[in-house]
């Protein structure tokens, strides 16, 4: 069955009085010295939280956070800080145990009343030695299981994992997805599926390699696909342009004429850029038009003409699929271009869905968090989603 076929069970489906409920959350969320950097991820795990903390559940919360394969990566990587920003926004107290498993936190569990909320050390502590979370080890799914009655998996992000704390899991005890899944489904799914014409995609970011199935994918469904970051100067090579000492994925040439061959009036591409003969922030900035780029410069960004450009289109569209910075937005010489895209957006009145990741961050940091329709949790789930591919940690939830 095509995944946009199916009708999972949701948390709405279960009598959760007194029961003991696994929440599967992806909190896996940028922390630099105990500092939560974004806490997006928090955020939109907290309406699954707190239905269940209303209907009487004794809520029990796991997560990943980065990847361990050390002692120290363990310490790196605790969910202790995320267990204080979470209780700060359940407005409740969150009980965080240190450990994935033991007496410690059997005994808490066996000591909980209903509406209580425990957060459970990184899932991924697991992982140390031998991946055991990652390699969807059984008896490690088995014990897990064996801590809740009723699974709900809300980690969209983690749902292309196929691993023991969503998949292990939810093949044991009853299933059902959470409000965040639900959303994203709805959004990536039904609304791009079935989009408002014209439908467009704005696609960036450095990496084409990893987007191609997905460009293939969407060049079919969009009324028009406009290119920035490397992947735009990845087309304006095959295109034949000299684009000097610009950044581009060799891998792909072939690829991008292919794509330029068949869907040439879909294509849009930059006309301007700023670039530095570095890839760095704080050099002199350069500004040409794509087919005059100066000797030793690498285009970082998209200038004002192609702004224009991007922005009749945006303009006209229904819907907006975005996904990658359309420059190297961390960098504040850089920044202008996904700026730009955001406000015309923002301003556009299209259903703007973007694409976890990245972009996602791009948009929260220059402060167009609540602008649009949608900012997916989900970096390689949303592309694999997109892609068509079934999701193992949605895949494996009951059917209604
Ligand atoms: C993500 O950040 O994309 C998810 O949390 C999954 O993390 P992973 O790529 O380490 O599995």
């Amino acid at each position: 069955m095509k995944m946009e076929d199916s009708m999972k069970k949701t948390i709405k489906d279960f009598d959760l009085l007194n029961k003991r409920v696994i929440i599967r959350c992806d909190l896996n969320v940028p922390i630099k010295d105990g500092v939560i950097l974004d806490d997006n991820r928090i955020r939109s795990s907290v309406k699954t939280i707190k239905y269940a903390i209303d209907n009487n559940a004794k809520v029990i919360i796991l997560s990943h956070l980065g990847r361990v394969s050390s002692e120290e990566d363990k310490i790196k990587n605790s969910l202790y800080p995320v267990s204080i920003r979470l209780s700060e926004l359940l407005n409740t107290k969150v009980e965080f145990i240190d450990e994935t498993r033991g007496h410690v936190l059997e005994n808490a569990i066996e000591n909980m009343k209903p509406k209580d909320v425990i957060l459970v050390q990184n899932t991924r502590y697991e992982d140390y030695p031998d991946k055991k979370e990652s390699k969807n080890d059984p008896e490690l799914g088995k014990y897990w299981a064996s801590l809740g009655d009723i699974f709900i998996n809300d980690a969209f992000g983690t749902a292309h994992r196929c691993h023991a704390s969503n998949v292990g899991i939810a093949s044991i005890l009853p299933s059902g997805i959470g409000f965040l899944i639900e959303q994203e489904l709805k959004m990536l799914g039904d609304t791009l599926n079935n989009p408002k014409k014209p439908y467009l995609v704005i696609m960036g970011g450095a990496k084409i390699n990893d987007k191609i199935p997905v460009i293939e994918k969407l060049v079919t469904k969009a009324d028009y696909i406009l290119l920035g970051g490397g992947i735009a100067n990845t087309f304006l090579k095959a295109k034949g342009m000299d684009i000097k000492s610009s950044v581009y994925d060799k891998d792909s040439i072939s690829f991008a004429s292919n794509m330029l061959k068949k869907y040439e009036d879909k294509i849009i591409l930059p006309i301007d850029g700023y670039g530095s003969n570095a890839y760095q922030d704080g050099l002199e900035v350069s500004y040409s038009d794509m087919t005059n780029i100066p000797d030793g410069i690498m285009i970082l960004d998209i200038g004002p003409k192609t702004i224009k450009l991007f922005s009749e289109y945006i303009n006209k569209a229904k819907t907006v699929f975005w996904n990658g910075p359309v420059g190297v937005s961390e960098f504040s010489n850089f920044e202008y271009g996904t700026k730009q895209v955001c406000q015309t957006l923002k301003e556009s009145g299209a259903i703007v869905v973007v694409g976890g990741g990245d972009s996602a961050a791009a948009a929260i940091k220059f402060g167009y968090k609540d602008s649009f329709s949608h900012i997916s949790t989900g970096g390689g789930a949303s592309l694999e989603f997109i892609e068509g591919k079934t999701l193992p940690g949605i895949d494996i939830i009951e059917e209604k």
